[in-house]
């Protein structure tokens, strides 16, 4: 008779209580599956009192979150506490020095502390398991790590940050303004406690680093990305993006380039009939493009309690089954470093909005400037803004074919510079795959 595998989990917030109810749900199932009963018999959260429709009597409450993870009563300690550093850095830690086995959800933990806490487990032989810290229900780390395994990576990119694209989606279908969107994504629960870390794109860069580790064999590193969030975004954007055939969507990507690994985040316009352009609201996307199976794409919840509880319950099966892969499916000795790659030496399309004064040559000054730099421009469009044929000032779109940032950059300058725009210009990359 195999011995049931005890769980210590700390933070009932959203995904802990949905844990604790996913696993009394399939109890019978997962002891089925992974040959053991697995049972709650620690809990640690702010608030004992707190009804959350569970029941949780069988459990020992602890005050202290770094007391559970080390203690003798439980197999396994499952961190949703959430936070980069105190209690949760601890907690995790004391648990892999007690040799047990981590199951956490923290993404902006593993996006800091990713590496040392690896090296730990490994030194402790205990698993790390973290399927819930990208794209909440989708599956993304286990199809890297094992269901990819025999593939050369060349290309990962996708939709990570859920309150993104749900801001993105009711803008642009709904009109609605940045403001009412976010606050409507906090009252649902899928913006971070803080959600300048949504909206600024770090926690796409949170997620966008571990998968870059799992697909690359790199060393985990978010300082190593490019990071740009939605904020600047306006509904002109979105609109002229759509009257275009794209749409404005928040992507993480981590590619292989001549000069290394590029990473990047940043509002990126894709064609309206690609895949990633029909993921809508707070689901995820995941594209791989690798040797082996070409392209794959995985759609899914990135956010809320029960598909984020499945994620961090597929990862409490696998350690119940005994398996222990390396966290970033190599040892950490075999990471290799991946610099970070200038912005400015990314290759590609680019969407430009300038806002023009309305006087003789604009235009044309503005296509000599990317023309004496070789840009060549797929569209041009100038529009009188309706209901105000005099305007002063006019928006300008440009559509150019694949260049380099740097040149895109150099020419926006000299246009600046000529004194034909009355404002800093917008510039979306453009992923034309
Ligand atoms: N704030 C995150 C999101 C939650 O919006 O996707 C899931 O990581």
């Amino acid at each position: 008779m195999v011995e049931p595998l005890r769980l210590g989990i700390a933070g009932l917030g959203t995904v802990g209580a949905a844990v604790v109810r996913l696993l009394t749900a399939q109890a019978r199932d997962l002891a089925a599956r992974t040959g053991r009963a697995i049972v709650v018999t620690g809990v640690a959260a702010r608030d004992s009192s707190r009804d959350r429709g569970v029941d949780l009597s069988a459990a020992k409450w602890f005050e202290d979150p770094i007391a559970l993870a080390a203690s003798e009563s439980i197999d396994l300690f499952v961190e949703l506490i959430g936070g980069d550093e105190g209690v949760a850095r601890k907690s995790v830690e004391a648990a892999l020095s007690a040799g047990k086995s981590v199951v956490t959800a923290n993404k902006a933990l593993l996006a800091k502390h990713g590496l040392e806490l690896a090296r730990l487990a490994e030194s402790h032989r205990v698993a790390l398991a973290f399927e819930a810290s990208v794209a909440g229900g989708i599956p993304i780390v286990k199809t890297l790590r094992e269901g990819l395994a025999g593939n050369s990576v060349a290309r990962v990119s996708g939709i990570l940050n859920g309150t993104c694209n749900y801001i993105l989606s009711r803008m642009e279908l709904e009109g609605l303004s940045f403001a009412e969107c976010l606050a409507d994504a906090q009252k649902l629960g899928y913006a971070e406690a803080d959600p300048t870390f949504d909206i600024g794109g770090f926690d796409t860069a949170h997620k966008l680093a571990i998968l870059a580790s799992l697909a690359f064999g790199v060393k985990l590193d978010a300082g190593a990305i490019s990071v740009e969030g939605i904020e600047q975004l306006s509904l002109a954007d979105l609109k002229a993006a759509a009257e275009l055939g794209y749409r404005v969507k928040l992507l993480g990507v981590a590619q292989r380039t001549p000069h290394g690994v590029e990473q990047r985040v940043h509002p990126t316009m894709v064609p309206l009939s690609s895949p990633i352009a029909q993921v809508m609201g707070v689901t995820n996307a995941v594209t791989i493009d690798a040797d082996a199976v070409n392209e794959l794409t995985l759609v899914g919840p990135g956010a809320g309690g029960m598909a984020t509880a499945s994620a961090v319950v597929a990862d409490i099966a696998d350690i119940a089954r005994g398996i222990r892969s390396a966290p970033f499916g190599l040892p950490v000795e075999h990471l290799a470093s991946a610099p970070k790659t200038p912005m400015q030496r990314h290759e590609g399309g680019y969407y430009i909005r300038l806002a023009a004064r309305n006087h003789i040559g604009a235009a044309a000054a503005i296509a000599t400037r990317m023309a004496e730099r070789g840009i060549s421009l797929e569209s041009i469009v100038q529009r009188r803004t309706a209901g105000e044929p005099d305007a002063d000032v006019v928006p300008v779109v440009l559509m150019t074919y694949a260049t380099t940032e740097a040149t895109v950059r150099e020419a926006l300058d000299a246009i600046v510079a000529d004194g034909h725009i009355a404002e800093k210009p917008q510039v979306i990359r453009i992923e034309r795959e």
